[in-house]
């Protein structure tokens, strides 16, 4: 029996380890390293409507525990997606989550629409982008705006919608509570964090764009205890990241109320640490005589 076999409601991988959006390409970028159906599943880099060239360099920045990146979601557009990428990834035997991105919530569902087809496992929405129609505000930083980006999502698919949120927020209960009640299948957090690095011989910020997403080590204890307040708060699966590097960390997780995770930035310094993770989680769930990972789901306690 696959004691990692992880059943996320209407979602089911072959194990809870899966690899986080724009970390990973589409797969392709990595399948030289290793045969990527020991994957629970890859989340392909953010996808939009249209293509997008993404912002100017810089675009990323190493600091002393973790990156910032502001790639501004470069990539071929959703069509691009379908007819070059797709055919390729929905062979590599794991699920394949495409991760999108929009500027309205129209686009949101004219995506949904177009990416239901064979091969796609799952929608993540990205609602971490402005919205243009409101200012520029992220969707995911407002819950009424965040609610009505599940809900049109999930009106334009059958497919499981997997809400990604935002961590730059007061109350992250609140906005996990407002994508569940969107209709949101399963919860996946977090994004990155809203950082800045300056070059202090020119007295400019590194990032071209001043500002990036903080991803890495560092943001793990603030990923951890939003996932444990969000796990309070909902009853829909949760797939956990942020600075997720080892099997132990997977654990801290999953004990946090994670049914999956999602390695990220971890994928730069060492491609294989998802496979570690597989392997560890495994070790783990022998040496303590589990029938399941699952077991585990929530169970940090006082
Ligand atoms: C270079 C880079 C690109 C990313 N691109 C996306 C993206 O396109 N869509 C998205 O939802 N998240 C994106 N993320 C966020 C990650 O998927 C993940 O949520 C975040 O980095 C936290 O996990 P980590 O600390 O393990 O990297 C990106 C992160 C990095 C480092």
């Amino acid at each position: 029996m696959n004691k990692l076999h992880c059943d996320l409601g209407k979602l089911i991988l072959k194990n809870p380890v899966t690899v986080a959006s724009g970390t990973f390409g589409s797969g392709k970028e990595f399948k030289d390293f290793y045969d990527l159906s020991q994957l629970g599943g890859i989340m392909v880099k953010g996808t939009t409507l249209l293509p997008r060239r993404g912002n100017q360099p810089q675009r990323l920045v190493e600091t002393a525990g973790g990156v910032i990146n502001s790639i501004g979601l470069a990539n071929g557009g959703v069509d691009d997606f379908l007819n070059n990428i797709l055919p390729e990834a929905k062979d590599y035997g794991t699920a394949i989550i495409v991760n999108i991105s929009g500027d309205t919530t129209d686009d949101y569902g004219r995506m949904a629409e177009k990416l239901s087809v064979p091969g796609v496992a799952a929608l993540e929405v990205n609602i971490s982008c402005p919205n243009v129609k409101h200012g520029g505000i992220a969707f995911g930083t407002v819950p009424d705006m965040a609610r009505e980006v599940a809900t049109m999502v999930k009106n334009n698919t059958d497919l499981p919608v997997i809400m990604k949120l935002s961590p730059n927020v007061t109350n992250i209960a609140e906005m996990g509570a407002a994508v569940e009640s969107g209709g949101a299948d399963i919860i996946s957090m977090i994004n990155t964090l809203i950082g800045m690095a300056i070059d202090i011989k020119n007295r400019k910020p590194i990032i071209k764009h001043i500002m990036g997403g903080y991803s890495g080590p560092p943001i793990k204890p603030v990923a951890l205890r939003m996932v444990y307040q969000v796990y309070k708060t909902v009853k829909i699966p949760i797939i956990g990241m942020g600075g997720i590097m080892n099997t132990e960390d997977a654990i801290e997780f999953i004990m946090a109320g994670a049914s999956a995770v999602s390695v990220g930035t971890a994928n730069f310094v060492d491609p294989y640490t998802p496979l570690n993770i597989i392997q560890g989680l495994n070790k783990y769930v022998e040496e303590n005589g589990l029938s399941s990972y699952k077991e585990i789901i929530g169970a940090v306690h006082r």
